[in-house]
């Protein structure tokens, strides 16, 4: 099968479940690894299992694989890759520097959700990794299955989430079947993943402060936890500046600001503040794939965030507007909040507990994707804190809804 291209043959999938230290030794589970590492090493498209969403892997230093990862996705070919490696030592083969930050923060989060942009050394990886860029973003993932499939492969693997873009990322091997089913050679399907929000994008510079160009599953204060300096975050500093019913992230609202009357109000009443922000969007820098709105439901998605005394009536209040206007309605809200809300929607998915952001992030994906399923057509989202795990779960949130996040 040709790693790049639509065909019509069935993808492969390998069942292994979840990865223990009892299962080391099963024969099934080393022959599948094997037979997926070797498809990787001769460059073909596998989609694996990490910690945070499933990853659609190629070598990185293969070009034409690294195509097939493009057009597999139908992602725009400016938006770069993170390359996933298992041992630090091969960073030195494709980075010319890492900065005394960096190593801090690998110290303290490898492997785990956190990427790392880093200087590129030139002819090693593919140019369509990088997007061009004189950089490019690494991280090694706390999963067995994909560390043992990026050593076995011998390959530092580029891989995406393993969604067709505009699609929410998978976190199940089902997620991942659903949209690439035919596109891709295999599927490693390891379980669900577990962190559900993509890792934490982080630039360093040599004075030690980090920049935070998408929040993902290492917080802002794990991450100045153990930098001691400062640890600025560019989407969440643009919310702040703009009016709260804006955006969290500015690039999207920028790009979505001209698309509906009402936008086009708030463009008007936040003008400066929104220059403001642009301003500073252009000196920080940049993690390219921010500007796109990255899931768009079919249907319409709000998200309501505030006091829970003054959320639930609005909540009420937008539903019962849906529903007159004839809409198939959603609604996403934490388990505290299940009771108050029955009947008002005709599909209603819970977060968890509204004390466990954790849980709320492994959960998000797939319950947008079970509207798209489920064909709603209009959703209401609760939203939470911007505390740890809580800015990546709203920075998501705020994507899928195109930034219509009303504080109330
Ligand atoms: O958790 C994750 O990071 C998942 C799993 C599969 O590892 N991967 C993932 O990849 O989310 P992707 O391609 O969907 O997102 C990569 C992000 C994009 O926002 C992209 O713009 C940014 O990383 N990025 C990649 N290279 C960059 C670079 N050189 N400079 C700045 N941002 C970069
Ligand atoms: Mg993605």
């Amino acid at each position: 099968m040709k790693s790049s291209g639509m065909n019509n043959e069935q993808t492969v999938i390998w069942k292994l479940g979840k990865l223990s230290s009892t299962r080391n030794n099963d024969q099934e589970l080393t022959e599948s690894l094997s037979e997926a590492a070797n498809l990787l090493a001769q460059g073909e498209l596998v989609a694996f299992p990490t910690e945070t969403v499933y990853g659609l892997g190629a070598d990185a230093r293969n070009t034409e694989a690294v195509a097939g990862i493009f057009s597999a996705k139908g992602r725009p070919s400016d938006n770069p890759l993170i390359v996933h490696i298992a041992d630090r030592a091969v960073l030195s083969e494709f980075v010319a520097e890492v900065l005394e930050a960096d190593e801090k923060l690998m110290d303290a989060f490898w492997p785990g959700p956190l990427t790392l942009v880093l200087p590129v050394k030139p002819g090693v990886l593919s140019p369509k990794v990088t997007a061009g860029l004189d950089t490019v973003a690494v991280r090694m993932p706390d999963h067995p299955i994909a560390l043992a499939l990026i050593a076995e492969s011998a390959c530092p693997l580029a891989a995406p989430s393993a969604n067709r873009s505009g699609r929410p990322s998978p976190t199940t091997a089902e997620h991942v079947y659903a949209d690439l089913n035919g596109r891709i050679h295999g599927i490693v399907d390891g379980g669900a993943a577990g962190v559900g929000v993509e890792s934490t994008v982080v630039r360093t510079n040599a004075s030690g402060e980090a920049t935070v160009l998408r929040p993902g599953g290492i917080s802002i204060g794990e991450l100045s936890q153990v930098l001691g300096a400062s640890v600025r975050e560019v989407s969440a500093d643009h919310g702040k500046d703009i009016n709260p019913a804006q955006a969290v992230n500015v690039e999207d609202t920028v790009e979505t600001l001209s698309a509906t009357d009402e936008q086009q109000f708030l463009k008007s009443t936040a003008e400066d503040t929104l220059q403001k922000a642009v301003n500073f969007a252009e000196e920080a820098p940049r993690s390219p794939g921010m500007k796109y709105t990255h899931y768009a439901p079919s249907g319409m998605l709000e998200v309501c965030v505030g006091d829970e005394q003054e959320v639930k009536p609005e909540i009420q209040k937008r539903l019962s507007a849906a529903r007159v206007r004839g809409e198939k309605t959603g609604l996403l809200v934490f388990d505290e909040h299940l009771k108050s809300y029955a009947t008002s929607a005709d599909v209603i998915l819970s977060l968890g507990s509204k004390h466990d952001l954790r849980e709320a992030a492994s959960r998000l994906y797939a319950a947008l994707r079970r509207f798209d399923d489920e064909q709603t057509t209009y959703m209401l989202a609760e939203g939470c804190s911007e505390d740890g795990i809580g800015a990546a779960i709203m920075n998501r949130m705020s994507k899928a809804a195109g930034g219509k996040v009303y504080h109330v």
